[in-house]
């Protein structure tokens, strides 16, 4: 098997260009294809921390009077400027923030136990709480961009997907590591029921 290669070109690439995380690669990878975060886009991202998502969302839209509201369990780690807000807590028990928003993120990963198919459920379950939320809160035309692991339930949920979504894509960005089993399903253009 080839050897698992921590400090990657993607690692080196976000040390240097100051991002907390090499998931940026991921999200801008996306973003570029599909044009995910519009100008001036009102953002919530689920499993934040630490924090490289937000960084690129806060670049994208801070400056054009977007915002971004960014939840998770564990801090982040650095701090943001006034377009973006944290809350520390559980996708499954904080309220959701008020408002809404046009696009929804989610990159939020279960700690994971080993055990293939346990670790499948848990992952499908924050995609699934990811989902509900991202119906909930989302404008009319609104994007949603959540991470899943492959295998599982995966078929069934980009059905129900595409019950709300006028496009579902799905994508495994260049900076994924080959070994894991993460890909991305993108929904464009919501349509509230
Ligand atoms: C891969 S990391 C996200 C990386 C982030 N996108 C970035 O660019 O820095 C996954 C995150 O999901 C969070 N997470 C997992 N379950 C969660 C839950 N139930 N509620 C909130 N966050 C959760 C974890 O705490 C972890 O920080």
């Amino acid at each position: 098997m080839a050897q698992y290669d921590r400090k990657d070109t993607y690692y080196r690439a976000a040390k240097r260009q100051g991002f907390v995380a090499r998931s940026i690669y991921k999200l801008e990878e996306i973003d570029q294809s599909f044009k995910l975060i519009p100008p001036k886009a009102h953002v919530l991202d689920l499993g934040c921390a630490p924090g490289s998502w937000l960084q690129y969302v806060e670049k994208k839209v801070g400056k054009s009077g977007g915002r971004a509201v960014g939840i998770d369990l564990a801090p982040l780690a650095m701090t943001f400027g006034p377009h973006v807000e944290f809350i520390q807590g559980d996708v499954f028990e904080v309220p959701i923030p008020e408002g809404s928003f046009d696009v929804v993120l989610s990159d939020m990963a279960p700690k994971t136990c080993g055990i293939k198919s346990v670790d499948q459920d848990r992952s499908m379950a924050l995609c699934e709480q990811a989902l509900d939320i991202a119906t909930r809160v989302l404008k009319p035309g609104g994007n949603f961009c959540v991470k899943v692991l492959e295998g599982g339930g995966v078929p069934e949920f980009v059905k129900t997907c595409r019950e709300h979504f006028k496009q579902v894509k799905i994508r495994r960005p260049k900076s994924t590591r080959s070994r894991s089993m993460e890909t991305f399903i993108i929904g464009l253009g919501f349509q509230s029921s």
